[in-house]
């Protein structure tokens, strides 16, 4: 159901804090996240072996968790290296731990076999530690939609005339605009320019510039862990932005979107709208975190009234139409990924 074998963000790095323990569940699994004295972070199953207590009720003692319902003692490997009265380790009492990367103010993790954890093949999301650029963090929980319906969504925004007509689309072009769909291995390849199109409401209060505008938005989804990575922008109509001309009015984003699904019917969100102008204005990158937050409730609100319908109906049949294209090749493309990872289990389960 789940792709294991790639990264998915676990937390934002400021979410897991020293000497506190974070609890949060990642592909139906319960994981603790905390940091080790020297910073790094370590995560592990929130699962004591002993008893079965949530170690997320345990305490830190330097680089290790202790659990609080007998007090034994783990390291960050996973293994007891204490157990109060006793001076044998039973070799069994270990829990079992993630591979972990910190990097671009995002923490990583590995949930499939940890022999394949390649640090190399960590996405880049360069644009949330950079001088050029500022932003807000966000976070939302679905509580009920499986992460597909929210891929789903976020791969035909020919929905951003209807679902946010008021917000982040606006009531010009943006249900008509075909989009340019281009498959790779990784992923897809989405380009939509909006020419001499309406100021969308979300940019009117930010643009130091009146009448239309020309519009885009060109993003890369990777199916590894469902990252959502565009460029967009808006400028004056008419000046050059679609030959590689920037007019100094130009406003440039960079949308950084990860989901990490929690379970079957719950979803992970975390986002980033980042902004190359105005990067010292800490309250623009909160106005803008505001807006985009208002729109991506928009997008909670249709999708688990969706998700209901689904489970109300499971029978029921969707019917493609043309602004599915990205989303029919996404799923193609995971269900590739999904079928290579079954074989690759199987094939080491035999042999
Ligand atoms: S359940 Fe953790 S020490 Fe007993
Ligand atoms: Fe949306």
């Amino acid at each position: 159901m789940f792709l294991k074998n790639c990264w998915y963000v676990a937390a934002w790095s400021h979410e897991v804090e020293c000497e506190k323990i974070f609890a949060r569940k990642l592909l139906n699994e319960d994981v603790i996240l905390y940091r080790r004295q020297d910073g790094t972070p370590a995560a592990m199953v929130n699962r004591c072996p002993h008893r079965l207590a949530p170690l997320s009720l345990g305490r830190i003692e330097d680089d290790c968790v202790r659990c609080m319902y007998h007090g034994l003692l783990f390291n960050s490997d996973g293994d007891c290296v204490e157990v109060p009265q006793q001076d044998r380790i039973p070799p069994n009492l270990t829990v079992k731990t993630f591979p972990l990367v910190e990097r671009d103010k995002l923490i990583w993790i590995w949930m499939g076999d940890p022999a394949l954890a390649d640090e190399s093949s960590v996405p880049d999301a360069h644009w949330l530690d950079s001088p050029d650029w500022a932003y807000a963090p966000g976070y939302i929980k679905y509580d009920n939609a499986n992460f597909m319906l929210i891929v789903d969504n976020l791969l035909d925004f020919s929905h951003l005339g209807y679902v946010h007509e008021t917000t982040i689309g606006g009531k010009g072009n943006s249900g008509l605009i075909k989009p340019k769909v281009e498959r790779f291995d990784w992923g897809v390849r989405i380009t939509r320019q909006y020419t001499d199109d309406d100021i969308p409401p979300f940019i009117r209060g930010i643009a130091k510039f009146e009448g239309k505008t020309d519009r885009w938005q060109i993003y890369d989804w990777h199916v590894a862990g469902n990252i959502l990575s565009m460029d967009s922008g808006n400028a004056p109509a008419g000046t050059g932005a679609f030959d590689g001309e920037a007019s100094p009015l130009t406003l440039r984003f960079h949308s950084y979107q990860a989901l990490t699904p929690e379970s079957e019917t719950s979803t992970h969100y975390f986002w980033a709208q980042t902004h190359d102008f105005e990067i010292d204005n800490p309250q623009m990158s909160q106005a803008i975190a505001d807006q985009v937050r208002n729109a991506f409730g928009e997008d909670r609100e249709i999708i688990e009234a969706q998700q209901v319908v689904l489970k109300n109906f499971p029978d029921a049949k969707m019917n493609p139409i043309g602004a599915d294209a990205a989303l029919n090749q996404v799923r193609w493309l995971l269900n590739k990924k999904l079928e290579a990872e079954r074989s690759l289990t199987q094939e080491s389960s035999n042999g």
